[in-house]
C-alpha cells in the first residue's frame, strides 16, 4: 500500500469524506475535480476529468450547485455553460499563470493590429478573453478547431506558445501565436526528458502539449532518436485512456504531477515516472480538504460572470463543442 492509499484509508479522511459527501447531498451539489487535484479531493469528487470533460459535465448536470475543484477559469467556464447554476470554488485565489498571460485589453489591441483575423483561444483564459474570441479550444481538440477555419483567414492563437507551435506542426497552418506559457509546464525541459530516457530507455513518453519539452521530444521522435510510436502528445484525460490501453510497462509523464495519482490507481500494472518531480501547480493545490468542506458548509465562494460577457464567451465555447 502506497502512502497515498494509506492516508486515504486513515480515519480523518473517512470522516472528512463522509461530511463532504453528506453536505453535497443536502446542497444538491455536484463536485467536479480536475485531474491535477490532490488525491483526497479526487477521491471525494463526483466527477474527475480534463478541462473539456468537466465543462461538458457542468453543462449537463441536474444538480443546483457545482463545486469546482480546479482553477478559476475552469469554474468560470462552468458558469458560462450553466448560467442558472450556483458555481462555487473553494478558494478564489486559485488562478492560472497561463490564463493571466493575456488580458481582454491586450487581446483587443492585438485584434486591432490584425483586422479580420480569426481568434482561437485555449480554454485557459478568462471569461472576458473568451468573449473576445471566435473559437475556444482545449489541448485535445486544438488542431481540429484550427483545421476547420477558412484557409484564407489569418489566425490569432492564444495564449500558449508551446500548444501553438504544436498546432502549427500538426495542421501545417501558419498562425500568429501569443507568447504566453504555463510556468509549470514550461519548467519541464528537454534535459528532463533526456535524463528520464537515459534512466528508462524503453519507456513510453506522455507529453502535455503545453510543455517546454514538447518540441524537443517531437524532434527526437522525427529524427529517429526516439521511436515515434512511443512519444504521445496528450491532454490530461488522453493520458488516462492511453495508459489504460497501453502495452508499455514504464511511462514517463511530462505534465503536472497530480495526474500520477489517478494514473497509478487506474493502471496499477505500470510504472509512471514524473518527467520533473517539481512540476506542481500551486494554484491547483490551493483547493484543500478544509476549504472544500467550508465551501459546502458556507456556500462559498460564488463565481459569477456578467451576462453579456457570458453570452459572447458561450458562443466561442459552443463553436468548439459543436466540432
Ligand atoms: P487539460 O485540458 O489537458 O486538462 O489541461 C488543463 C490545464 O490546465 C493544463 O495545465
Ligand atoms: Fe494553469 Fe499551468 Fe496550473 Fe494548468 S498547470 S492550471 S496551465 S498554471
Amino acid at each position: 500500500m502506497g502512502i497515498i492509499e494509506k492516508d486515504l484509508a486513515a480515519g480523518p479522511f473517512t470522516e472528512w469524506a463522509y461530511k463532504v459527501r453528506s453536505l453535497a447531498g443536502r446542497r444538491n451539489a455536484v463536485i467536479l475535480a480536475h485531474n491535477y487535484q490532490a488525491p483526497w479531493i479526487l477521491e471525494a469528487a463526483d466527477i474527475v476529468g480534463d478541462s473539456l470533460e468537466l465543462s461538458r459535465k457542468a453543462a449537463e448536470t441536474d444538480a443546483e450547485v457545482i463545486v469546482f475543484c480546479g482553477v478559476h477559469f475552469m469554474a468560470e467556464t462552468a458558469k458560462i455553460l450553466a448560467p442558472d447554476k450556483t458555481v462555487l470554488i473553494p478558494d478564489l485565489g486559485a488562478g492560472c499563470s497561463l490564463a493571466a498571460s493575456i488580458t481582454a485589453d491586450q487581446l483587443r489591441e492585438w485584434k486591432a493590429e490584425h483586422p479580420g483575423a480569426v481568434v482561437v483561444s485555449y480554454v485557459n483564459t478568462s471569461a472576458e478573453v473568451k468573449a473576445e474570441s471566435d473559437f475556444c479550444c482545449t489541448s485535445s481538440n486544438a488542431p481540429r478547431v484550427v483545421s476547420s477555419i477558412d484557409p484564407d483567414k489569418e489566425i490569432l492563437f492564444l495564449p500558449d506558445m508551446f500548444l501553438g507551435a504544436h498546432v502549427e506542426r500538426v495542421t501545417g497552418r501558419k498562425m500568429n501565436i501569443w507568447m504566453g506559457e504555463c510556468h509549470v509546464h514550461a519548467g519541464i525541459s528537454p534535459a528532463d526528458i533526456d535524463n528520464r530516457l537515459a534512466e528508462h530507455p524503453k519507456a513510453d513518453i506522455y507529453i502535455h502539449p503545453e510543455c517546454g519539452c514538447a518540441s524537443h521530444a517531437l524532434y527526437l521522435a522525427s529524427s529517429g532518436a526516439l521511436p515515434e510510436e512511443r512519444t504521445h502528445l496528450l491532454s490530461t484525460s488522453g493520458m488516462q485512456s492511453s495508459a489504460a490501453e497501453s502495452k508499455a510497462t514504464e511511462i514517463i509523464v511530462a505534465t503536472e504531477t497530480g495526474l500520477l495519482h489517478s494514473l497509478r490507481k487506474n493502471s496499477p500494472d505500470k510504472t509512471f515516472i514524473a518527467a520533473n518531480e517539481d512540476a506542481v501547480c500551486k494554484y491547483m493545490k490551493m483547493i484543500t480538504p478544509a476549504n472544500l468542506l467550508s465551501s459546502l458548509e458556507n456556500m462559498q465562494f460564488e463565481v459569477t460572470v456578467p451576462r453579456d460577457i457570458a453570452d459572447k464567451a458561450r458562443l466561442a465555447l459552443e463553436r468548439m463543442i459543436s466540432l
